[in-house]
C-alpha cells in the first residue's frame, strides 16, 4: 500500500510526467508482452476462436457487415479525409505504394493497356472507400470506379472533392450502402474489388470476402490491405500509433478484429479465391511514409483472383433472399459503368 503511495506521488511529480513519456514505451511493451497479451496467440487460439464464432452463427445474423460502433467512429472524422496532415495521412501516403500495387499488378495480368491510362477498361468497387483517398488515384489511372461506404457522411465528402475534378468525376461515382446492399444488382459486374483498410473494420469477414466474391466478375481481382493480428501489430498498430504518437484517434482500432494473412487467406480460399500475392508493409512514422517489406507481422496488403468455384457457394443467396426487399438502390451500379 504504502509502495503504492509513493510510486502515485513520484508518478505524479511534474518532472515525472515529463520523463514519463519517454520511458512509456518499453514500460508499455513489457506491460502488454508479459501481461496483457494472452499466450493463447501462440497456440492459436485466436483462430480457433473465429471457427468458433463462424460455426455459431447463424444466416439471419450474417445479414450485414457493417458494425454500428466502427460507423460511429467515422461518423466523427467525416470531414476530415482530406486533410493531408491530419487524421488521416498515414491513409493519403499509403497511397504511394498501394496504387502502384494495385496497377502493377493489373499491368502484369493484361497483355495490353493504354499509354498514360494504364487502367482504361477496367470497373473497379473501391469498398469502404471513405472520402475516397484511393478511389481518386485509380480513376485517374483510367479506370472507373465506383465507391462506396455505409457512411453517408462519408460519401458526401468524397462527392464534394471528387467534384473538383470535372474530367475525373465523369469516371467516379459513390454510393452511401454496405456491400451486402448491392451484391445482388451488382453481381459480377467488376474486374477489380478493392478494400484497403477496411476488413479491419466489418462486423462479418466472412460475409464481407463471399459478397466480394460475387460482385467480382470470373477472374477478378481482390485487393486488400489490412492489419496482422500480432502481438506487434497490438503495441504498434494501437498503443504506438493511437496512445503514443497520435498517427490515428485512439479508439481507432479494436485488436480483436485484425485477421493474420494466414486466417484471411483460409478464408479466400475457401470462399473461391486462389491467393496470389501477400506482401508485408511498414510505416515509419517519422517520415510519413509506407515501406514494402519482407513480413507481414504489422500491416499487410494481399492481391487474390476469384476462381470459377464462386457459383458452388450459396450461403450469400439466403443474405441476399433476406435482404431483398429493403434494398432501395438511389442510383444503379450496372447502368452508372
Ligand atoms: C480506415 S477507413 C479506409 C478508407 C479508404 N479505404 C482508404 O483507405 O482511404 C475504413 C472505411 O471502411 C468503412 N467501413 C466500415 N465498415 C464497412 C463495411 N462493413 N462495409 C464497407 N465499408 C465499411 C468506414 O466507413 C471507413 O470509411
Amino acid at each position: 500500500m504504502a509502495t503504492g503511495w509513493w510510486l502515485c506521488r513520484r508518478a505524479l511529480h511534474p518532472r515525472a510526467l515529463l520523463v514519463n513519456r519517454c520511458v512509456q514505451l518499453p514500460l508499455i511493451v513489457h506491460e502488454l508482452f508479459f501481461k496483457k497479451l494472452n499466450f493463447g496467440m501462440f497456440v492459436g487460439l485466436p483462430e480457433l476462436r473465429n471457427k468458433i464464432s463462424l460455426a455459431e452463427q447463424s444466416y439471419s445474423s450474417w445479414q450485414t457487415t457493417v458494425d454500428p460502433k466502427e460507423m460511429k467512429k467515422f461518423q466523427l472524422l467525416a470531414h476530415k479525409w482530406w486533410d493531408e496532415d491530419g487524421q488521416y495521412a498515414a491513409l493519403h501516403s499509403m497511397n504511394d505504394i498501394r496504387v502502384p500495387f494495385i496497377r502493377d499488378t493489373i499491368l502484369n495480368m493484361k497483355n495490353d493497356h493504354q499509354l498514360g491510362s494504364p487502367l482504361s477498361g477496367m470497373n473497379i468497387l473501391d469498398v469502404g472507400c471513405g472520402g475516397g483517398l484511393l478511389t481518386e488515384p485509380l480513376g485517374r489511372l483510367g479506370a472507373s470506379v465506383t465507391g462506396i461506404d455505409p457512411l453517408e457522411e462519408n460519401i458526401r465528402t468524397a462527392e464534394l472533392h471528387t467534384s473538383f475534378d470535372p474530367a475525373l468525376a465523369k469516371r467516379i461515382q459513390y454510393r452511401s450502402c454496405a456491400l451486402e446492399d448491392i451484391v445482388e444488382e451488382a453481381s459480377e459486374t467488376f474486374d477489380i474489388v478493392v478494400a484497403s483498410e477496411v476488413i479491419e473494420h466489418v462486423a462479418d469477414v466472412e460475409t464481407f470476402i463471399r459478397c466480394c466474391g460475387k460482385v467480382l466478375k470470373p477472374e477478378g481481382s481482390l485487393f486488400v490491405t489490412t492489419i496482422n493480428k500480432s502481438q506487434l501489430s497490438y503495441v504498434f498498430g494501437i498503443v504506438v500509433a493511437e496512445s503514443v504518437l497520435g498517427i490515428v484517434p485512439a479508439g481507432t482500432h479494436d485488436w480483436e478484429k485484425f485477421i493474420a494473412p494466414e486466417e484471411l487467406e483460409r478464408l479466400l480460399e475457401s470462399n473461391g479465391f486462389s491467393v496470389k500475392t501477400v506482401k508485408g508493409m511498414l510505416y515509419n512514422p517519422l517520415s510519413g511514409s509506407w515501406t514494402w517489406i519482407g513480413n507481414t507481422v504489422i500491416n499487410y496488403a494481399l492481391h487474390a483472383v476469384k476462381t470459377n468455384i464462386q457459383e458452388q457457394l450459396d450461403p450469400t443467396e439466403a443474405i441476399l433472399e433476406t435482404g431483398k426487399e429493403e434494398l432501395q438502390p438511389e442510383t444503379s451500379i450496372k447502368s452508372a459503368i
